[in-house]
């Protein structure tokens, strides 16, 4: 048996999605297992090199989970040949200038989603990474979610017949910031620092759509900026300079049509904050994060349309819930065990920066069809 050690420049760490999916429940979880097993019985460890711009709070985070090594010169982290690996969970607007830093030492990147501020960005750090011959991926992590990996299993199981809609709700009430703290960081809210739900949830919606029912072909979207004023970190009210909704039809090749709801300014009467329910002639499925009911032609009712009395249907009670059948694990954890594996052992990788590039260009046409009130082509990317 072999041990062998990777080094990962991670760079974010201080902020919700660096430390608590990418470090703790992903990278840390993988020691706590003993590693990565690479099969033969080879084990690959991850050794963090926590990267950021307070030496303070990566020292704490460093000793809080016995970690070595922290650094506040990124440059100086690239240079290092040890490190293999780039990973960026920065806040989105410092995000590209740090990847092709990191590309030009030549490191493997991984990087949270969206990769750059627009399309000409996110394809330019593809073809850089491309051309530099690094191995790169983006989080996906949505896909990788237990709900949703049910609801891959009845695609791929033929469960739906022929697909017609997709209709998705997402969102949560993100509070203002004034009696109760937001808890969401206020850059979310400015245009200028990458914010906005359209750059943040179309990248998901993109790669989703994608994987499960065919590409996006063309988007037609309202966005808009419900709550135009909030209280940031410090106490300090500020205008809200981007869109904190954004609701979207989405055409798929196939022939299917998708619609879904985002929101951080919605209040939530559902099972999940988020749900997709999927129609097709077949069969029906309503998936969340975790859970995945279904209701298949056979078990259909036949409700018949009569305002005049209350309905004794209890429409919910009539669907059934798929099973696990397997053991999920946390979605950001698999996503970097198939992402370590491909660096280290060449094994197949699709979720790489030119993945990352549609999401960008998804949320970008999606702001362009809200700001032209009209609906948008959506062009297939190449390199
Ligand atoms: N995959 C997902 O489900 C998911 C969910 C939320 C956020 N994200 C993405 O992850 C990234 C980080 O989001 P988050 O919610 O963890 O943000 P956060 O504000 O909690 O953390 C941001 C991190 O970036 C650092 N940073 C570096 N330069 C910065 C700058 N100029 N301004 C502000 N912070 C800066 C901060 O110190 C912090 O470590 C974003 O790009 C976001 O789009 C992905």
């Amino acid at each position: 048996m072999a041990r062998r050690t990777v080094r990962i420049a991670m760079n974010g760490v201080t902020g919700r999605m660096g430390y608590r999916q990418h470090l703790v429940r992903s990278l840390l979880a993988l020691r706590e297992q003993g590693g990565l097993d690479l099969g033969g019985g080879d084990v690959l460890w991850p050794e963090p090199v926590l990267v950021g711009r307070r030496a303070d709070a990566l020292r704490e985070i460093a000793a809080r989970h016995g970690l070595a090594e922290t650094s506040t010169d990124l440059d100086a982290v690239l240079a290092d040949d040890s490190v293999e690996v780039y990973f960026d969970a920065q806040a989105t607007a410092a995000r590209p200038e740090a990847l092709k830093r990191a590309v030009a030492a030549g490191k493997h990147l991984y990087t949270e989603k969206p990769t750059a501020l627009d399309l000409a960005g996110a394809l330019d750090l593809a073809r850089l990474a491309d051309r530099a011959g690094v191995r790169h991926g983006v989080v996906q992590d949505k896909i990788f979610l237990p709900g949703l990996r049910k609801l891959k299993r009845l695609v791929d199981g033929g469960f739906f017949g022929r697909v017609l809609s997709v209709r998705g709700e997402f969102g949560y009430w993100v509070f203002e910031g004034d009696w109760q703290q937001a808890q969401r960081p206020s850059w979310n809210y400015r245009a200028g620092d990458g914010g906005g739900i359209t750059a943040d949830m179309l990248p998901h919606w993109e790669y989703v759509l994608h994987e499960l029912f065919g590409r996006v072909t063309a988007v037609t979207a309202r966005t808009a900026t419900h709550v135009p004023r909030r209280i940031d970190e410090r106490g300090r009210p500020y205008d809200a300079t981007a869109d904190d909704a954004v609701y979207g039809i989405f055409e798929l090749r196939g022939g299917a049509v998708a619609q879904i709801n985002s929101s951080w300014a919605v209040r939530v009467h559902r099972e999940e904050l988020l749900e997709l329910q999927v129609d097709g002639t077949h069969g029906s499925a309503v998936a969340g994060l975790h859970g995945c009911r279904i209701q298949h032609r056979a078990t259909t009712p036949k409700p018949v349309w009569n305002p005049d009395l209350p309905t004794g249907d209890r429409f919910r009670e009539q669907w059934q819930e798929v099973p696990d059948n397997e053991e999920f694990g946390n979605a950001f954890m698999v996503q970097w065990e198939a992402f370590l594996r491909h660096v280290v052992l060449g094994t197949p990788y699709r979720w790489d920066l030119l993945a990352g590039a549609r999401g960008v260009q998804l949320a970008e046409l999606g702001l362009l069809s809200s700001a032209e009130g009209r609906r948008v082509e959506v062009p297939e990317l190449v390199l």
